[in-house]
């Protein structure tokens, strides 16, 4: 069960919540490795996905998700809906949550903007991704990944590599592992590593060769064009040479490393295209589990309702 009526971050759930998370995603991948991906679980319940910023794997993943649990689901971008026509962030999520909304699914580019959409809907919020903050059901499902590869999370080895200061997706993933006792160390160039990240019980290094090494788990990063002010970095050949995911370098890390990336990739800049799709690789995989991860969370938060009792 979970206690709040929204997941808007790692930073506010407890292990006791992801542990039952993952467990319950364990039987949701069932459902979506089966050749019959329909359950009851959402039935009678309204799922809207609102973007403000493109994503492919984690809007389609709640769809889906809410689809195989007869759910009824639908989808608002921002450049087609009357965002465009001035309408505020409060104005639109009181709105949607009018129409008998259960659960809004919110990406959007500023920092903190699912928080005022959770304080201002009865529905419950789930944050897909706010400007650099926190990507929190990213970082479960990468989590699921590695408890289902490595048969835990307590005292393994994860480095993140790659542009972490622009990386929402790093921030979940290192609340979210200290909180479950993995030990995190994050490298990248000076550009690209933030001020004060020891401060969150982590190592930090601009040598990528020290973090890789002995590690159970390499994570690339997006090098976030998009958000970046120009010259963090020379050029695109010198980055990969220094700072991407190269065979030479995985081969630095564990026998039995697993080599993971949240997508999309950028192949030959953060990640060369022998290690995207070398055996080691769980990106595939990573997308697979967020669906499973997706109908979880669905579930659990749908079932905090009273009306929803005996699902
Ligand atoms: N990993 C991730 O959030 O991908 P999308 O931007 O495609 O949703």
């Amino acid at each position: 069960m979970l206690k709040n009526k929204d997941l808007l971050g790692m930073r506010d759930i407890t292990p006791e919540e992801i542990h039952e998370i993952l467990n319950t995603a364990e039987l949701m991948k069932t459902v979506v490795t089966s050749n019959n991906k329909k359950t009851p679980h959402l039935q009678g319940k309204s799922i809207l996905t609102v973007f403000y910023e493109n994503s492919t794997r984690t809007r389609l993943s709640f769809e889906l998700a809410s689809k195989y649990m007869s759910g009824v689901a639908a989808n608002m971008s921002a450049s087609t809906s009357s965002v465009a026509k001035g309408e505020t962030l409060i104005d639109t999520a009181r709105t949607l949550d009018v129409m008998g909304t259960d659960v809004l699914v919110l990406r959007h580019p500023m920092t903190g903007a699912p928080h005022l959409m959770a304080k201002n809907v009865k529905a419950s919020v789930i944050n897909a991704g706010d400007g650099t903050n926190e990507h929190p059901t990213q970082a479960l499902l990468d989590m699921f990944t590695m408890r289902e590869k490595k048969g835990g999370l307590k005292g393994l080895r994860v480095a993140i590599v790659g542009d972490v200061r622009h990386s929402r997706v790093a921030r979940s993933n290192i609340y979210g592992l200290t909180k479950m006792g993995a030990s995190v160390v994050v490298a990248g160039p000076d550009t690209l590593l933030q001020p004060g990240l020891e401060r969150l019980g982590i190592e930090v290094t601009d040598r990528v060769d020290d973090a890789v090494k002995g590690a159970d788990v390499v994570m690339g990063l997006r090098i976030q064009l998009e958000r970046q002010k120009k010259g963090l970095f020379p050029s695109v050949a010198e980055y990969h040479k220094y700072f991407g995911l190269t065979e030479e370098r995985i081969a630095m890390a564990k026998k039995d490393a697993l080599v993971m990336h949240p997508g999309p990739i950028n192949r030959g800049l953060e990640i060369s295209s022998a290690v995207a799709d070398c055996p080691q690789s769980t990106i595939d995989e990573q997308v697979t589990n967020g669906v499973a991860v997706r109908m979880a969370l669905l579930f659990m938060l749908t079932r905090r309702k009273p009306e929803a009792a005996g699902l």
